[in-house]
């Protein structure tokens, strides 16, 4: 268990944070603001580069790349070679889903209401195409996935189970154990879509009972854009035949044939931005010190409270379901156009997320949602930012 993150310690983490001083940052859930290490891991390999040449400088940035796949095993609970280092969520969701087996008429694939609108457009242009049909486990009473009634969809079509642990467009979390629990008893393919939980709480891959699990850089864990996890279970991994290949995923063998890589890294390729894995590296480092567990009760601690004073506004309409909750917080400004919200407070120095339909279509139409407000907060969000977010909603509810 890691030490409870205080005001104090908090404020320090902020000192540490350029962005902190630049801008009231309410969209962690969209991207979250790097520490000044992580940006000086960066910037010093990039001159690296610069001065001893890319290829040269990149000998050496091999120790980081392997320390960052070595600290995502460990945030993970997995072993380094079921970690591929990728370039965002969906680069490392979507070549997992395009490895997989050739899909045929009849096959299913089970999807919570929740899942990405990228994850539904990959598996639309690759297995609905190929005549697999593409189903919604129904939600329980608070709106999330239940594992019970995914049980009782199954039969020997069912091909994969795809999960968005954490949604895009509220707070809700989904019960990704128990759904594993469900997926692992009938030995079927599961794949979580952990892009709002990877940073944000503690994620154990081998208590979710998952086959692959992808998180981004950028987001809860405060690594830079351009970097994402995929983890693939050791055993699944022989299923998987990448959709292409290159001299470091599959080199040719004497024999002119390809030799597939056993570990994860058969997702990855020659060519990759070092100076980002030197400050992804840093930012796994930096989460893994402060601790999942302290990172997790700040966050909820700091959410429950903004969801309780928004809720109090006039006009406003927190749309946050499920019974436990994440760091994203939905909300809807009566006779206001939430994209005119997040324009208005932008105005102001303050940053809000929105979303439309197409991040999480199943959901937001069943819902009857077109476009929702999205406060994200992180670790780093103090009462003081929460107040100047508060003020300026409560000053646009009066404007109606
Ligand atoms: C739940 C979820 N999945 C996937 C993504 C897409 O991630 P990326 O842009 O890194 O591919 C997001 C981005 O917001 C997300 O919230």
């Amino acid at each position: 268990m890691s030490a409870p993150l205080t005001s104090a310690a908090v404020d320090a983490l902020r000192a540490l944070t350029p962005g902190t001083r630049a801008t009231t940052h309410f969209n962690h859930a969209g991207a979250s603001l790097p520490s000044a290490a992580t940006l000086e891991a960066i910037e010093a390999h990039l001159r690296h580069e610069a001065a001893a040449g890319p290829m040269e400088a990149g000998v050496a940035a091999r120790a980081q790349t392997e320390r960052a796949r070595t600290l995502a095993a460990q945030l993970l609970n997995a072993a380094p070679a079921e970690i591929a280092l990728t370039t965002g969520n969906s680069p490392g969701w979507g070549a997992a889903f395009a490895a997989l087996p050739r899909w045929q008429p009849g096959d299913r694939i089970l999807v919570a209401r929740h899942e990405w609108g990228g994850n539904l457009a990959a598996m639309r242009l690759h297995a609905q195409r190929a005549g697999a049909s593409i189903e919604a486990i129904p939600s329980d009473d608070s709106g999330a996935a239940d594992p019970q009634a995914l049980e009782a969809m199954l039969d020997e079509r069912v091909r994969l189970v795809a999960l968005t642990w954490l949604p895009a467009n509220g707070g809700l979390i989904n019960p990704a154990a128990a759904i594993g629990q469900v997926t692992r008893r009938h030995g079927i393919p599961y794949f979580i879509d952990a892009a709002q939980a990877v940073g944000q709480l503690p994620v154990d891959v081998a208590a979710l009972g998952c086959d692959v699990l992808t998180g981004p850089g950028r987001k809860a864990l405060r690594g830079p854009r351009g970097t994402g996890l995929l983890y693939v279970r050791k055993d699944f991994l022989p299923r998987l035949t990448p959709a292409w290949a290159d001299t470091h995923s599959a080199p040719l063998g004497a024999d002119g044939e390809p030799v597939l890589r056993a570990d994860a890294a058969r997702f990855e390729s020659a060519e990759a931005a070092k100076a980002l894995h030197c400050g992804l590296a840093n930012a796994l480092q930096e989460a893994l010190e402060i601790g999942l567990d302290a990172i997790r009760a700040r966050i909820d601690a700091t959410a429950q409270a903004l969801r309780a004073q928004l809720a109090a506004i006039p006009g406003v309409s927190v749309l946050d379901q499920g019974r436990e909750r994440s760091g994203l917080v939905a909300f809807d400004l009566a006779g206001h156009d939430p994209l005119d919200v997040q324009r208005r407070l932008a105005a102001q120095g303050i940053s809000i997320g929105s979303n439309g339909v197409s991040y999480t279509p199943l959901d937001m139409n069943a819902r009857g949602l077109g476009q929702i407000a999205r406060a994200s907060v992180s670790y780093l969000t103090t009462e003081a930012e929460i107040d100047k977010l508060l003020d300026s909603l409560r000053a646009l509810a009066r404007r109606r």
